[in-house]
């Protein structure tokens, strides 16, 4: 009785955050599953940036519960943002919970997982609901494991935890707490150990990946500690691609603008959270810079690369909005023309800043503004995806795709999602792909092995 099935919502961190925790499980003899019917554990790894994403962990907790009714062996516990969001109060709601995890404890799950087995057996004191939502110096070392049994072509690495920005509406400080650093020595000894095991890609994860050892390492010949870090990991022989993820615009300075014109393995995709186009609207966001700047941003990375690709976070319907403010938004969503873009109805956080001011732009208003820039979005993505039919693309081959039938999935440069016939040999290879066909989301291709047998393209000319 050790499947363990971790299910994770929100962001990216918090995938990497589940996979360490299946590695370190798995470590300890537990097996990790991929469906949590077959389960005895379950573990949800939770997010707490918009009420909604709360609200469906709390509602699958509650029905895992009933698992707990029919089933006393069953292990239920929940992990990450809203366990740290809500500590021991979610437990007036979920009184059937094992365990609640903060998120500077996920090493401690394999540990408080046995223990908690023990207990059951009658080995220990009687189970009650283990807790441990506490800060942990170095906790951010201790995300480093990774799955291991699958070849992962593209990985996440965490470099830094938590974040020092007050922005008003983000739980994400309260959640993570300050940002600590994972020092480069270590982070470019797990991409090395990465590569030696087939990965080609890395994404750097971080909440603010640009502040990373701010007043820790010193600035080299004005070089910052971020862009340091990445012309070590674009020295490292074996890995073809990084990418990271995110970046904010306060800290996007020249050094980082000219890495992308010089580190040939940056890759040209950009996400850069601009949240709203209107200056009166950032301040109250508590964002510090104006839409000048994220303009001027845009521009130099342009200049430098012309063909980057670009992302965005927005907020619609944040406290007070205007129609001309939402206006401001919505030209500059037009005129800067993002590939991707996640928008984001605002949802009043409790503790934040922003919780403080009147939720006041009514729902429908926020479903109209949100549509009007999904509209844009739609649009301007389609239009950037057809401009590729007929191009020949450098695709790294991910895996099969979902739907499988021989197709396979991969990504060009700028991050489109791109699917193609292939052989699985050609898996974690890049390869020449001609671009058939464009939908909103997805490109599919044909490979462009220009005389060379597929079989025996697992030796092919590799380009980037
Ligand atoms: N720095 C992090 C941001 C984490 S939150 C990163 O870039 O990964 C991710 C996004 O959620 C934010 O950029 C913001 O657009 C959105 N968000 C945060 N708090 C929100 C709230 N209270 N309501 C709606 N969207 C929110
Ligand atoms: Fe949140 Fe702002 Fe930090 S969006 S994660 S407080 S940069």
């Amino acid at each position: 009785m050790n499947r363990v099935y971790i299910k994770t919502y929100g962001c990216q961190m918090n995938e990497r955050d589940s996979e360490a925790v299946a590695a370190q499980l798995r470590a300890r003899g537990y097996s990790v599953v991929e469906n949590e019917h077959v389960a005895d554990i379950v573990l949800l790894n939770t997010c707490a940036v918009r009420d909604q994403a709360e609200q469906k962990a709390i509602g699958k907790s509650g029905y895992l519960a009933k698992r707990k009714r029919n089933n006393p062996d069953f292990v239920l516990g929940v992990m990450g943002c809203m366990a740290q969001n809500r500590g021991t109060a979610l437990l007036e709601k979920l009184p059937d919970l094992d365990l609640l995890v903060g998120t500077q404890k996920f090493h401690r799950v394999p540990q408080m997982l046995d223990q908690f087995i023990q207990s059951q057996k009658g080995l220990g004191p009687r189970p009650s609901t283990l807790v441990d939502l506490d800060a942990e110096e170095g906790s951010e070392e201790t995300i480093r494991e990774h799955l291991g049994d699958k070849q992962a072509v593209s990985a996440f690495v965490s470099i830094m935890q938590g974040c020092n920005m007050h922005c008003t509406f983000c739980i994400v400080p309260k959640t993570r707490g300050p940002e600590r650093y994972r020092s480069m020595d270590s982070i470019c000894e797990e991409i090395e150990e990465l590569v030696a095991n087939g990965t080609r890609e890395v994404t750097l994860l971080g909440q603010i990946v640009n502040s990373y050892g701010m007043r820790q390492i010193p600035y080299k010949n004005g070089i910052s500690p971020f862009v340091q870090l990445l012309e070590r990991i674009n020295a490292i022989e074996g890995l073809e691609r990084i990418r990271y993820t995110s970046p904010h615009p306060r800290g996007f300075q020249k050094d980082l603008v000219e890495a992308y014109g010089r580190l040939e393995k940056l890759m040209p995709y950009v996400h850069l959270p601009v949240q709203s186009g209107s200056d009166s609207m950032l301040k109250r966001m508590r964002r510090p810079y104006t839409r000048r700047r994220f303009l001027e941003i845009v521009d130099q990375l342009r200049a430098v690369q012309p063909e980057i690709a670009l992302s965005t976070d927005i907020i619609v319907g944040f406290p007070g909005e205007t129609g001309e403010e939402f206006e401001d938004t919505r030209s500059l969503f037009e005129e800067v023309g993002f590939d991707m873009a996640f928008i984001f109805k605002y949802s009043e956080r409790s503790g934040t800043k922003s919780a403080e001011m009147d939720d006041d732009v009514p729902p429908e208003v926020k479903d109209e503004r949100n549509k009007i820039l999904l509209d844009i979005l739609g649009e301007s993505s389609l239009r950037r995806n057809e401009a590729l039919v007929g191009s020949m693309q450098p695709v790294l081959l991910e895996g099969p795709a979902r739907k499988g039938k021989g197709i396979f999935m991969g990504r060009n440069p700028a991050n489109r999602k791109i699917l193609v016939p292939a052989s699985p040999r050609l898996v974690g290879q890049t390869v020449p792909v001609r671009i058939l066909e464009a939908t909103v989301s997805v490109l599919n291709g044909e490979l462009c092995l220009s005389g060379i047998d597929e079989e025996e393209t697992a030796v092919l000319p590799v380009s980037k």
